[in-house]
Formats: C-alpha cells, structure tokens, sequence
C-alpha cells in the first residue's frame, strides 16, 4: 500500500496519546504513524501492545526537548504532520517542580516547530502542525458562564501557564512563518490508560485497597469532563477537518462538581466490587486545598459541534462505568504503574 502520510505523534505512549495512536493506526492503514515518545514515568508502552506490530506503526524513544536529535528524525522521516500531545500534564506537579513543565512543555515545543518549520519552510503544502492544549489556559470560571475560543488567556497553575505559552509560541508561527496549524483546548478527560495520579483513577485505585479518597478543599470545584475515545474521535475530525489557524473547543457538556463526581463514582465502585452500599464513601477524606485551584472550568464545544458535527458518544454513566471495569480488569497494568516511583510521589503529595 502506498503511504498517504507520514504524521508523528508525540506524547502517544500517554493517556489520551496512546488513543489517539491506536485510532489513526487501525483508521488510516495508508498513512505511517510514528510515536515519539519519551517514556517518563507517565508513559507506558504496554498502553499499545495491540497495535505495535502494526506494518504502519514506528515507535520512536525520544526526548522532545533533545534539540539535535529531534532535527535527526525530522531530517530523516520528513513528517507531513505532527499531532503534538507530549507533555508534562499533572498540575500538582507543576506546583512542585514548574521549570520541568518550562523545559518540556514550552522549549520542546518550540524544539518541535523549529524542525518542523526547516523541514518544510520551502513549501508547506499539505502539511499540519496540530497543537494539543487545554482549557486551562482560560483561568477559571466562577459560577456561571463558558469558555470559548475567543475567551482571553488567564493561566493559575505553572501547568497551566506553561500550556498557554505553548499555544502562543505555535500561533505566533503560524503569523510570522506562515507555518500550518490548529490547536484544540479540551476539558477534563477520563478514561481507561489514565496514570493514576488523576482525580478518577487515583480514587478508583484507592477504593479498590481500602485508602482514603483525599478531596482537595470543601470539594466544590467542578470540571467537565469527556471519555478520552471521545477527544480521539474529535482529534481526528479536526486533524483532517479543522480550519487552519483556528481554535476549536472540546468539551464534553458535562460538569461535575469534583464531590458529586466522587460520591458517583464510589456508588458505582460499591457495585462493582460488590461491596455494601456506601462503604466507598466511608473513605473520602478532605484535605488541604491545591495551591491556585481553579474553581471552575466549563467549556463551549458548539464551534466543534456545528462546523465539524461533533458531538460526545457517551454519557458520563456510560463512560465511568467502562473506565471502572477496565481498571478492575487489568489489575496488573494498575499493579505495575503503582509500584516503584509512584509510592514516593503519593507519600509526597499526600502525607
Ligand atoms: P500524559 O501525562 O498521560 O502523557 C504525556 C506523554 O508525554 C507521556 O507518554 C510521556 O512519556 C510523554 N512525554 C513527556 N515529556 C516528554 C518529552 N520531553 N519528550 C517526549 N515525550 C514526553 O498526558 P495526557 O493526559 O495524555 O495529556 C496529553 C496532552 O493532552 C497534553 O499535552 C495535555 O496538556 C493535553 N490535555 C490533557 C487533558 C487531560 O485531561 N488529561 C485535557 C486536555 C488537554
Ligand atoms: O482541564 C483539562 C486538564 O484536566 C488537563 O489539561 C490536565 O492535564 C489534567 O490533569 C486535568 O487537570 P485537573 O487539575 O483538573 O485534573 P485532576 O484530575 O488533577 O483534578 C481534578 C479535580 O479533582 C481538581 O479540582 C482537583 C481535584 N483533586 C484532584 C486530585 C488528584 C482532588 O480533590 N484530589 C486529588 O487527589
């Protein structure tokens, strides 16, 4: 079969990157998906065992923030588009070390456009620089209103701040080199494959051993939150859709304030596991407030929704009783992710 496109995709060992690989790999059999990745603690490639001996699937080690080595791969595979999500993700960490986020989330980036850019600086035809964002960037909402794309800039959190000049860096590209781009700011994903450092796996994960459910604060911070196959689908539709030069909101018209979320999920977690009703909520614990939490976030996804039909295919119910049985299934995944490193990160953040 004759190759259509050669599209690298960072980050694709992660979360929402390993499910945005699998989709492309199996959808597109004539384009060549290459994964570069770093495998931080928060990448793991047994997240993609179904589809690594795919015939149109290479998985690249590397550091996005490793200048020379990124022109190499630019230089010798010559990718017409990259779906760029590596990043350092976890806002409590950004909290505790921002300059990792700088250096990955904002230099890396700017690494990657810069070899982009002297690839194909001649002739941009047919090429795409897809950026990966957040609805971060926007700040916080209070108790009403929606972020839109036109809702200014107003970064609380390191992760936050380093995402948004991210997204400045990709924009002022496209103005000065007319280099190609579209950049999606979603919502809160879950979802299986998701490092438990996260709200929902990290309590799926507590629940199953009996530990308390640490809820930052009073608990009434709200999120709106979409399953991760969702924000796939929505990828690929703006990827081969979008507008270039344009903004497009994700979100999943579903906002949960974090303590109902928890009291849902720990009823359903009761089910489950057949465990009497109520003995999860037994275990939710508050403790002290996140530095900087944003209070809410809520976003606006009728651009994404009229222009390019999309819509989420879940409902929350739906979507949290298939992350739970996943997690229940693949014990030794969850096994694996929380042994070694994992055990002193918890002991920091939350002792
Ligand atoms: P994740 O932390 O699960 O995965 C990040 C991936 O990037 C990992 O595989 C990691 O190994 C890789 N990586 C990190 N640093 C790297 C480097 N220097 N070089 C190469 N690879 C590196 O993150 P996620 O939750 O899947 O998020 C992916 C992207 O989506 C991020 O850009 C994030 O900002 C954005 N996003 C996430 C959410 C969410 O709810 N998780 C919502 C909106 C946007
Ligand atoms: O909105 C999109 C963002 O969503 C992404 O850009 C980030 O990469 C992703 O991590 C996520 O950020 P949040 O900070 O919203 O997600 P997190 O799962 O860390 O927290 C969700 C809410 O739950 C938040 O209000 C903090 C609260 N929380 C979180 C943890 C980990 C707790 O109360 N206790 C916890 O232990």
């Amino acid at each position: 079969m004759s190759i259509k496109k050669k599209v690298l995709i960072t980050g694709g060992a992660g979360f929402i990157g390993s499910h945005v690989v699998r989709l492309f790999v199996k959808k597109y059999p004539n384009y060549h998906i290459f994964n570069l990745d770093a495998l931080t603690y928060a990448g793991n490639l047994e997240n993609l065992t179904d589809i690594e001996k795919a015939p149109n699937y290479t998985f690249i080690k590397g550091d996005i923030t490793d200048e020379n080595f990124i022109e190499k791969i630019f230089e010798s595979h010559k990718f017409d588009s990259v779906i760029h999500l590596a990043a350092e993700s976890h806002v409590d960490r950004s909290i505790k070390d921002p300059l990792a986020f700088v250096k990955t989330n904002v230099i890396g980036t700017m690494i990657l456009l810069n070899a982009f850019k002297r690839c194909w600086s001649e002739n941009f035809k047919d090429k795409l620089f897809y950026h990966i964002s957040t609805d971060e960037v926007y700040g916080t909402l209070g108790d009403t209103g929606l972020f839109t794309e036109s809702t200014s800039y107003d970064p609380n959190s390191p992760y936050s701040a380093s995402k948004a000049s991210s997204d400045h860096f990709v924009r002022a590209y496209g103005e000065t080199y007319n280099l190609p781009y579209v950049i999606s700011n979603c919502s809160n994903n879950y979802g299986q494959n998701q490092f438990p450092e996260k709200l929902i796996p990290l309590f799926i994960n507590n629940i199953i051993h009996n530990k308390p459910l640490p809820v930052y604060g009073d608990g009434n911070y709200t999120r709106d939150w979409l399953y991760v196959k969702d924000h796939a689908i929505a990828i690929d539709l703006i990827f081969h859709n979008g507008k270039e030069s344009e903004t497009y909101n994700i979100g999943g018209f579903n906002e949960w304030k974090n303590i109902d979320l928890v009291k849902l999920l720990c009823t359903q977690m009761d089910t489950k596991l057949n465990r009497k009703k109520g003995s999860s909520e037994k275990l939710i614990t508050f403790v002290k407030d996140r530095p900087g939490h944003d209070l809410r976030y809520a976003i606006d996804a009728s651009k994404i929704n009229k222009e390019l039909g999309w819509k989420p295919s879940v409902t929350f119910e739906e979507g949290l009783e298939k992350t739970i049985e996943w997690y229940l299934n693949n014990e030794d995944w969850l096994n694996s992710v929380t042994s070694g490193s994992y055990k002193l990160y918890y002991q920091n953040q939350y002792s």
